[in-house]
């Protein structure tokens, strides 16, 4: 099976876990492009959804479904996002497509966090792929001359605005033993907006694509 089949599997297995006339939070990603095209068949079947990237919008809305404000929801029982890594004990690396913020908001608000995601994603130990972080353009430097203290080879993202306005900087040779840890010390960090691990924010449920069928690993 190709990766791009796997992905439309796990999209699809994410539909189990869409509750009967609720909202849901969605993430975004090639993985949740299959998830929501996947959606688009049972829409009739939640309230809504909140978005964390003004793509998912686009494709949810040329679905028909409806987007609502973050701001207006109480609550939400699933949030259903890839991840760019993911490790056994559910903690993800994620923020390859620069929506990490938005991310971490509606994964925030949801009771559950669903991971959908290929089994290229799993991993040992999270750091294999460049660790994103969101900051404010004018503390980039600062927190370049930290990230390499820190032992990291960070690069700013090339022409990369987030939709909140911020730039990304990739964070290279990390080895990310305490997730937890190192989400809260760059965390903390002036200018710093979020960074890309979900530790405090892990997935409860990952949906990983494997050749033999879908494997649901329960965090
Ligand atoms: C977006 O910022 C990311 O967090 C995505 O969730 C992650 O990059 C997974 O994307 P794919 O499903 O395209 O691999």
């Amino acid at each position: 099976m190709t990766q791009d089949e796997l992905k439309a599997l796990v999209g699809q297995a994410a539909l189990a876990y869409v509750p009967d006339g609720g909202v849901i939070g969605v993430g975004t990603g090639s993985t949740v492009n299959c998830f929501i095209d996947a959606l688009a068949t049972m829409k009739g079947r939640i309230a809504g959804a909140v978005s964390s990237s003004e793509k998912s919008t686009e494709r949810l809305r040329a679905h028909g479904i409806a987007v609502l404000d973050g701001n207006a929801v109480d609550s939400i029982p699933v949030y259903i996002d890839g991840a760019d890594e993911i490790d056994r004990r559910g903690n993800m690396i994620k923020g390859g497509g620069a929506a990490l913020t938005r991310e971490k908001i509606v994964a925030d608000t949801a009771e559950r966090f669903i991971c959908i995601a290929d089994e290229s994603k799993l991993v040992d130990t999270l750091g294999r792929f460049p660790l994103p972080i969101e900051v404010i353009p004018m503390a980039a430097a600062q927190i370049l001359r930290k990230l390499r203290r820190l032992g990291g080879e960070p690069s700013l993202r090339a022409g990369v605005v987030t939709d909140n306005g911020g730039h990304i900087i990739d964070v290279r040779g990390l080895a990310i033993a305490d997730p937890a840890a190192m989400e809260r010390e760059i965390n903390q960090w002036p200018g710093v907006v979020t960074v890309g691990i979900f530790a405090r924010n892990r997935a409860s449920v990952c949906l990983l694509g494997t050749p033999q069928g879908v494997r649901t690993l329960e965090f």
